[in-house]
């Protein structure tokens, strides 16, 4: 299968100021598997979006799809060529059925528009067969998790006639195992004929399923390489143009200090038991374990969403009561969700602004009026320390990139300083180069007594930006590990073992 279905030469686009693609070539073959990688803001979004017809290249460069010429790619166009996108934010009806999702579009430009939900319901059903999966069709899709809520997406996808299927960052709300079950419908596609483009930042599942993995960086085409001649670091080397070094966190607690929060037989039905946890100021505390361990009830616990059925908690020693996040907040303890892009930014308003929404108190000047210049400060500050690529500081947030945009919210929840962090998941979405920055912020604050408690599922970003892993186990700790003293494959091997 070596025939190219899509093919571009010389593809440039500018946003006023930023030369987001310069000159890039790009080829997908007929039924291929194919990654699209590069940092936050190399362009590869709007690369998409050229492809879809959402956005016009410049002039001068050169389209073919399916053998033909094309001079100018509309996203009609585009669909009718079998092209279709699944964004991140999957663009589904959260109140509608998985059968109404699946087939709307087609139900609101199909020729009649008198809407058959029989045949739609038909052909919902005939959607999933296509991938072998069932879901409930009369569900609502909010109900759904969001693996799921991804499959309701592709199939809504595959009711046309698909040839191309692009997905932006499909994997970032995604755990290991339903990686790897959309990477089964991935390949069934593949069968099909059905060709397949990923853009995603946790490429090391994704690269052993595809053929090709194309790299930008700043805008250019760095290259196309065979997947399987190019190793993670040499990817990283393309996509950065650096090797990244990893600096772990080797501070180790004070056991004689009072803790900063500590759990004693913390239990949650049906979420977790017999919780013995102290964090000490100054301790990045790694937790991790697969689906369903019930690290994110418990993380949710000391924030409040989530209250202790059984157990105590303190808090620098006094008992502490914590039943709703006004009380966590008051004991100045701070949870970025993981699905930030959701929860966390203003998309219309100044990057400035959203950056320092959180603290607005300490910027008001006299008469109780918003002091510009303490704004600006504060904002350039966290600009700066979080290597945040904005054009400038009082565009809309809509105009950055989406891992850009995730280190905006970031920024915002650090920003309020407070004694305990929780970070789910924190640098999901964001680049390789990008992690290691995010990584360093999060150490120094700790050097200076936060305390922070990280949940994720990368099993090197907790061996190398915590002083401690916690693996979580069908609700239970199960083991402590120092990271001074263990490797990756220590780790997730132990997590392998007790997956059963
Ligand atoms: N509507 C817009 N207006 C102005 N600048 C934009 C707009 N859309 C994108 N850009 C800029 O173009 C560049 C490329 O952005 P793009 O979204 O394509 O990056 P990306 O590779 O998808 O990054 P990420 O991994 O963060 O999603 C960025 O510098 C971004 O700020
Ligand atoms: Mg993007």
């Amino acid at each position: 299968m070596e025939t190219p279905f899509l093919s571009m030469q010389k593809v440039s686009k500018h946003y006023a100021g930023v030369r987001a693609l310069d000159e890039v070539d790009f080829t997908i073959r007929e039924g291929e598997i194919h990654c699209l990688a590069g940092t936050n803001g190399s362009g590869k979004s709007t690369l998409v979006k050229i492809i879809s017809g959402v956005v016009q290249p410049e002039k001068g460069c050169s389209i073919t799809i399916a053998g033909k010429e094309v001079s100018h790619l509309s996203s009609r166009f585009s669909k009718q060529q079998g092209i279709e996108v699944i964004y991140q934010d999957l663009s589904l009806f959260p109140n509608l059925s998985v059968a109404e999702n699946i087939v709307i579009s087609e139900q609101v430009s199909g020729p009649s528009r008198i809407v058959s939900w029989k045949k739609g319901r038909e052909k919902a059903l005939q959607a999933m067969k296509m991938i072998g999966i069932s879901l409930p069709l009369d569900c609502t899709v909010s109900e759904l998790s969001m693996a799921d809520q991804q499959l309701v997406a592709i199939c809504r996808a595959l009711t046309r006639e698909v040839r191309l299927l692009i997905m932006d960052e499909p994997t970032t709300a995604l755990t290991r195992k339903e990686i790897e079950s959309l990477l089964k419908v991935v390949l069934d596609l593949k069968s099909k004929g059905i060709a397949t483009l990923f853009i995603s930042h946790k490429l090391n599942e994704i690269m052993e399923v595809a053929q090709r993995v194309s790299v930008l960086r700043d805008g250019k085409m760095i290259g196309c390489f065979s997947c399987k001649e190019l190793s993670a670091t040499k990817l990283e080397f393309a996509m950065t143009g650096a090797n990244t070094t990893y600096d772990p966190y080797h501070v180790q607690p004070d056991s004689s200090q009072t803790p900063l929060v500590e759990i004693r037989q913390g239990a949650k039905e049906g979420n977790f038991k017999d919780i013995n946890l102290c964090i000490y100021p100054g301790e990045i505390v790694g937790l991790t374990g697969l689906l369903g361990s019930g690290r994110t009830e418990l993380a949710l616990s000391l924030f409040g969403l989530n209250p202790l059925d059984a157990g105590q908690m303190y808090v620098e020693g006094k008992l502490a009561k914590i039943r709703n996040v006004q009380d966590a907040m008051d004991y100045s303890i701070a949870y970025v969700p993981e699905n930030r892009l959701a929860d966390g930014v203003a998309l219309d308003q100044p990057i400035s602004k959203n950056l320092v929404i959180t603290v607005l108190d300490e910027m008001l000047g006299k008469l109780s009026t918003l002091d510009a210049k303490a704004v600006q400060n504060a904002s350039q500050h966290w600009i700066d320390a979080l290597g945040i690529k904005v054009p400038s500081m009082h565009s809309p947030v809509k105009t950055l990139s989406g891992g850009n945009q995730q280190r905006v919210v970031l920024a915002k929840w650090i920003a309020t300083r407070p004694k305990l962090l929780i970070l789910d998941n924190p640098t999901v979405g964001i680049d390789i180069a990008a992690k290691s920055s995010i990584h360093a912020v999060i150490k120094r604050l700790a050097e200076e007594g936060m305390s922070i408690l990280m949940i994720s599922d990368e099993i090197p970003e907790v061996l190398y930006s915590c002083n401690r892993v916690l693996i979580m186990n069908r609700g239970r700790i199960v083991k402590s590990f120092i990271t001074d003293e263990t490797t990756e494959d220590d780790i997730q091997s132990f997590i392998v073992t007790h997956a059963v």
